[in-house]
C-alpha cells in the first residue's frame, strides 16, 4: 500500500455550480470553502501530513472586480473566524504564491495566521495565492543564479516554494477538465492525477476517499518496471 504524504488539489468549478444553482458564481464560491472544509477534516483523519489547495491563480486577476473582491473577502472571513479553529486542529498555514499583489489588509492576516500556526503538526495546508508555477521556477533559478549555486533539480526544488515538501502523490482536478493550468508543473513530475467530472462544491468526503483508496493500491514505478 503507499503511503499518502501530500495531495494537491485544482478546485474547480465552483462558478459553475453556482449558476447552475439559478444563483451567482459567488455563491459557487461559498459553497466551494464547505468542501475545502469537509477535505481538511478527512485529511487529518486520514493522517495525511500535506494538503495543497490552488485557491486562487496569477491568472484569476483577470476576473471582473467583483468575483476577486469577494474571493478576497472570502479569504479573510475564513482566515478570521477559523484561525482559532485551526490552531485547535493543530494546522500549519502555509501560503504559497506571491504575497506582494495582495491588499495590505489581506497580507498581514495571511501573516499574522501563518505565524500563528507555524508550529503545528497535524497537517500543513499550502493554500495556493496568487500562484504560477512557471514564474516560481523562473524565480528558483534566478535566485540560484544570484546567489552563484550551481543549477541542479535539487537546488531547484528547494528554492521553490514548496521548499523541503515532498512533491504531491496525488493530484485531484475537479470540474470536469483535464488540465493543469501552471499548477505544480515541476512538483507533479510523477504524481498520479485523478480527474473528477464532479464540480468542486459537489465533490464531498466519500468522492475524496475512493481516490486515496485508489491510489493506495496503484503500482508506482518511478521510471523503473
Ligand atoms: C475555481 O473555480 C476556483 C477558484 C478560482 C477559487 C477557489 C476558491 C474556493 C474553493 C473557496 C475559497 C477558499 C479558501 C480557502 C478561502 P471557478 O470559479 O474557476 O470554476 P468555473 O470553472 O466553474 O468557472
Amino acid at each position: 500500500m503507499n503511503p499518502i504524504k501530500h495531495v494537491a488539489i485544482i478546485m474547480d468549478g465552483n462558478g459553475r455550480w453556482g449558476l447552475k444553482q439559478k444563483k451567482s458564481r459567488n455563491y459557487g464560491h461559498k459553497a466551494g470553502l464547505k468542501t475545502v472544509e469537509k477535505i481538511i477534516k478527512i485529511s487529518i483523519k486520514q493522517k495525511i501530513p500535506y494538503l495543497t489547495l490552488f485557491a486562487f491563480s496569477t491568472e484569476n486577476w483577470k476576473r471582473p472586480q467583483t468575483e476577486i473582491k469577494f474571493l478576497l473577502n472570502l479569504l479573510e472571513n475564513f482566515l478570521k473566524n477559523k484561525l482559532d479553529e485551526l490552531i485547535k486542529q493543530n494546522i500549519k498555514l502555509k501560503i504559497i504564491g506571491n504575497k506582494k499583489k495582495f491588499p495590505v489588509k489581506i497580507k498581514r492576516i495571511i501573516n499574522h495566521s501563518e505565524n500563528k500556526t507555524k508550529g503545528n503538526k497535524s497537517l500543513q495546508i499550502n493554500l495556493a495565492l496568487n500562484y504560477g508555477s512557471k514564474s516560481e521556477i523562473v524565480d528558483s533559478i534566478k535566485t540560484l543564479i544570484k546567489k552563484k549555486q550551481i543549477i541542479n533539480e535539487k537546488k531547484i526544488s528547494l528554492n521553490l516554494y514548496t521548499t523541503n515538501l515532498p512533491d504531491p502523490d496525488i493530484l485531484i482536478r475537479t470540474g470536469n477538465t483535464k488540465r493543469l493550468s501552471n499548477f505544480l508543473l515541476w512538483q507533479l513530475a510523477y504524481s498520479e492525477i485523478f480527474f473528477e467530472k464532479k464540480l468542486w462544491p459537489d465533490f464531498n468526503e466519500i468522492d475524496y476517499l475512493k481516490i486515496l483508496n485508489k491510489f493506495k493500491n496503484i503500482k508506482r514505478n518511478f521510471g523503473n518496471i
